[in-house]
């Protein structure tokens, strides 16, 4: 059986290596020539642990890049949509991606005796496809669901960084659509791919629904700590990390996501979060939590700001030096970074920016150009400076010692991920969370 993926981005790209590499015919198409290109010749177009040697094996067994949607259209019978769904100024969905792909794949499948599934994993909000992408496809197609194809929604969980475990492994597998031959099919192909995951089966409104219910309650655990971090850090002496390492052991709170930082960044949860909320609105629900999440999550920038002019008790005309502008560790991804929305403030206050990151430093050049500082080294980085800041957990910064801070002008550490709380420096040292 032959297996269509359309979008080679994280999910795309991570699923199709994962099932070239186990054997499967796989064919990837990407509108992005250039991208395609160098998937073609091995290389991922992003940095993703495990992933190039993935994708290096599943071009030698069962995954090849094409030219033409139409080789997927009329060869392939499950048909993975992977393409982006970004974020509005208001908020909102973007469908325009999605929408594009559905209407092409429409007309390939006017003229093709092919019976594919389509399988939505893009994160859509609840009823996209029930009410965007079945109608598009029977319009362009002239062919009728449930008889000539099939579409199934099937939201994805991986994180990055990973990626590819995540894709190997899921921890649930959710289809939405209609019980026939070919939910049936579905089904097959995931019991055999994934024999120990759950496999839900819903309808595709509640399958979009869990998508956005799984990430908004993951950003409220994040906004919660955050907030009892903020409380903590106005206590002298109390310390978010016994707090939440505490009532993580409680079973029906669960010790993960309860990480105390700068606030949640990355490309899923700040537009999932929003688009819940706007999609919530919409449809006269007030989404009185998730407005919360968000402020406290806005907020977080600016207490961490605070901090550091606290900290160095005036910073205009400054150098201050950035560790880390990934959203997380383990990635090159800058998207919705809070350390990027962090330089930007901090370059509004005519601050002198130096910036260090062992993976995302082109991404950074690419918004910041000559406006900052970039250097490899972190001892090099924190050269004259007057404080550094911590903002993402890479265990390089773990690492740390007074040999590194001996360069600084000053001795100040900002840290929003505590993650030097037990290290002995010669440094004032401010810690978020930490009172
Ligand atoms: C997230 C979801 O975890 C994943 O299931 C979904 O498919 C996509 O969105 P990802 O964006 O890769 O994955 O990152 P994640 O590990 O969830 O972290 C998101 C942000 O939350 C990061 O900025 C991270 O630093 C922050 N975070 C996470 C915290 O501040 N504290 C925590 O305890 C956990």
């Amino acid at each position: 059986m032959k297996v269509g993926v359309v979008g080679l981005g994280f999910v795309g790209l991570s699923l199709a290596s994962v099932l070239g590499a186990k054997g499967y015919k796989v064919l990837g198409f990407d509108s992005d020539k250039s991208k395609s290109r160098m998937i073609k010749n091995g290389t991922a177009p992003f940095y993703e642990p495990e992933l190039e040697y993935t994708l290096r094996s599943a071009l030698k067994k069962g995954f090849t890049t094409i030219e033409e949607l139409a080789d997927i259209v009329n060869d392939c019978k499950l048909i993975f949509i992977t393409v982006g769904t970004p974020q509005q100024r208001d908020g909102s969905i973007d469908l325009s991606l999605i929408k594009s792909v559905a209407s092409q794949i429409g007309d390939l499948l006017k003229n093709t005796i092919n019976k594919p599934i389509i399988i939505v994993k893009s994160t859509v909000v609840p009823g996209t496809t029930q009410n965007v992408l079945l109608p598009l496809l029977k319009k362009r197609s002239h062919k009728a669901p449930g008889r000539d194809f099939a579409v199934i929604t099937n939201p994805e969980f991986l994180r990055e960084s990973m990626a590819i475990e995540d894709t190997k492994k899921p921890h649930v597998v959710v289809l939405g659509g209609g019980s026939d031959g070919f939910m049936n099919m579905m089904k097959k192909f995931y019991h055999k791919l994934h024999s120990d995951a759950p496999i839900i089966i819903t309808n595709s409104q509640t399958a979009e629904m869990i998508k956005y219910a799984n990430n908004s309650f993951l950003a409220t655990k994040i906004s919660f700590i955050n907030q009892i971090s903020n409380i903590c850090q106005s206590v002298p002496g109390a310390n978010v990390e016994d707090v939440a390492r505490t009532i993580g052991l409680d079973p029906r709170i669960g010790p993960l996501f309860l990480n105390a930082g700068p606030g949640y960044g990355g490309s899923c949860l700040p537009k999932d979060v929003k688009a819940m909320i706007n999609f919530s609105n919409g449809i006269g629900i007030k989404p009185v939590l998730l407005d919360a999440v968000e402020t406290i999550n806005e907020h977080q920038l600016k207490i961490l700001l605070s901090t550091i002019k606290k900290a160095t008790s005036k910073i205009c005309g400054k150098r201050i030096t950035i560790l880390g502008t990934s959203f997380k560790p383990d990635t090159d991804d800058i998207r919705d970074s809070v350390s990027i929305k962090l330089i930007e403030l901090l370059l509004k206050h005519k601050v002198k920016v130096t910036i260090h990151d062992p993976k995302a430093i082109e991404n950074t050049k690419k918004i910041f150009g000559n406006k900052i500082r970039y250097v490899d080294s972190i001892k090099d980085a924190l050269k004259d400076s007057e404080c550094a800041v911590i903002m993402t957990s890479w265990k390089e910064y773990t690492k740390i010692n007074n040999d590194h801070l001996s360069p600084m002008r000053r001795k100040i550490i900002v840290d929003s991920r505590r993650l030097l709380a037990k290290s002995d420096l010669d440094a004032r040292y401010f810690p978020i969370g930490i009172g």
